[in-house]
């Protein structure tokens, strides 16, 4: 099997690079990444020999087209996909996701390659707090900020081009993912890098928002489970019922690392912070045989802090810039 998978240096792309040598040894396996500020080829230094690495953007359509008529599957993952930046500046946003989906999948058409769309449950929305309700593969898409938009564009288009073009085709839509190699930007390694630099974590508002967690090997091992039983033309909701608040996360972490569970700030508010994702994974389990196996949460947020112990060399060179992008727009309030 020849894959193309695109944005493989960043964090669940390099997880599903490493997960996809050690469950199949025999994939053959090229990697397309532009190396912006999110993908590093040292998240895939332990494989470096295994695969063939171009440094490229997807938005490049000789490039794109070269790289497609020479696969015999396309896993696209590179997007921008950090809502805070999406917010400070749109534009990167719809070129990448929007136009560079679009450039895969005029590749795909042209050299009739099966293509999986990595996708987002943002593109649902929020949920009240107190709504028992979960999002669905029929749920009405209605997303909040610049990034989900820009998902739900390209998750349209791709729709757009199974029916019209009749490219084979299948969308995966997944809730928050955690596990090594995952920029500190994002919530749960900025709150563990904090921790073991002596910096009080941050909370957006009251801290009463909702995510709900998975692991990303049990994202990864899903998409390798729609790629090769999912129905074509059909999109899949992975989640692996792991809702927590907050504020409940950052007083695990702190805890899990010998802190004081109160030792944090609140800060001002993300604009259009949505309170709360959940994710309704039945139709993959029932049609497609799919479960989750980090069923604990607090056991697989000890292996990422351990992870991010014994990784510093990885992530010290990205904490301090991110950090002064934060300084920019946070202001403690609590
Ligand atoms: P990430 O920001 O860690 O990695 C993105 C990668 O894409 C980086 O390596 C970057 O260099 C590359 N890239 C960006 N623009 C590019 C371009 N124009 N051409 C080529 N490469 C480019 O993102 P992630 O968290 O690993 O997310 C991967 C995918 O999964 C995204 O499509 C995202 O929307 C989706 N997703 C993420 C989560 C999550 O919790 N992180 C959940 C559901 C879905
Ligand atoms: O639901 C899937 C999405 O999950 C993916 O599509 C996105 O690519 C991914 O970034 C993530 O989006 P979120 O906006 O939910 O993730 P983030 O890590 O930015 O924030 C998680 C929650 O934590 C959110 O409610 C905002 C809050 N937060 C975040 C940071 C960085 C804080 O309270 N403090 C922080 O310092």
């Amino acid at each position: 099997m020849r894959m193309l998978v695109t944005g493989g240096a960043g964090f669940i792309g390099a997880n599903f690079v490493h997960r996809t040598l050690a469950t199949r040894p025999d994939a053959r396996i090229t990697v397309l990444d532009a190396l912006t500020y999110a993908g590093t080829r040292a998240s895939l230094a332990p494989v470096a020999d295994r695969i063939t690495f171009v440094h490229g953007d997807i938005c490049d359509a000789d490039l794109v087209n070269r790289l497609v008529a020479e696969t015999d599957l396309v896993v696209h993952f590179a997007a921008e996909s950090h809502n805070d930046n999406s917010l400070a500046d749109p534009w990167p946003f719809v070129r990448t996701n929007v136009v560079g989906t679009t450039t895969l999948l005029q590749a795909v058409r042209t050299h009739d390659v099966r293509y999986h769309h990595i996708s987002t449950d943002e593109v649902y929305g929020d949920l009240e707090l107190d709504d028992p309700a979960r999002f669905t593969e029929t749920t009405p898409y209605n997303p909040s900020s610049p990034y989900s938009s820009t998902k739900a564009s390209s998750d349209l288009l791709v729709r757009a081009w199974a029916r019209s073009f009749g490219i084979r085709a299948t969308i995966s839509n997944c809730s928050n993912n955690y596990g090594p190699y995952q920029h500190v930007e994002k919530f749960i390694p900025r709150q563990i890098t904090n921790v073991l630099t002596g910096v009080r974590p941050r909370l957006y508002g009251t801290g009463a928002n909702v995510r709900d967690w998975i692991h990303v090997d049990d994202h990864n091992d899903a998409v390798w489970t729609i790629v090769e039983r999912g129905e074509l033309g059909q999109t899949y909701l992975i989640g692996a019922d792991g809702e927590a608040n907050n504020r409940t996360v950052v007083e695990t972490i702190l805890e899990l690392c010998g802190k004081d569970p109160n030792d944090f700030d609140f800060v001002t508010d993300r604009p259009g912070h949505d309170l709360r994702y959940a994710i309704d994974s039945t139709r993959l389990r029932t049609e497609l045989g799919w479960t989750p196996t980090y069923s604990d949460f607090r056991a697989g947020l000890t292996a990422t802090i351990d992870w991010y112990r014994t990784n510093e060399n990885w992530w010290r060179p990205q904490k301090d810039a991110t950090e002064a992008v934060y300084a920019g727009t946070e202001r403690v309030t609590g």
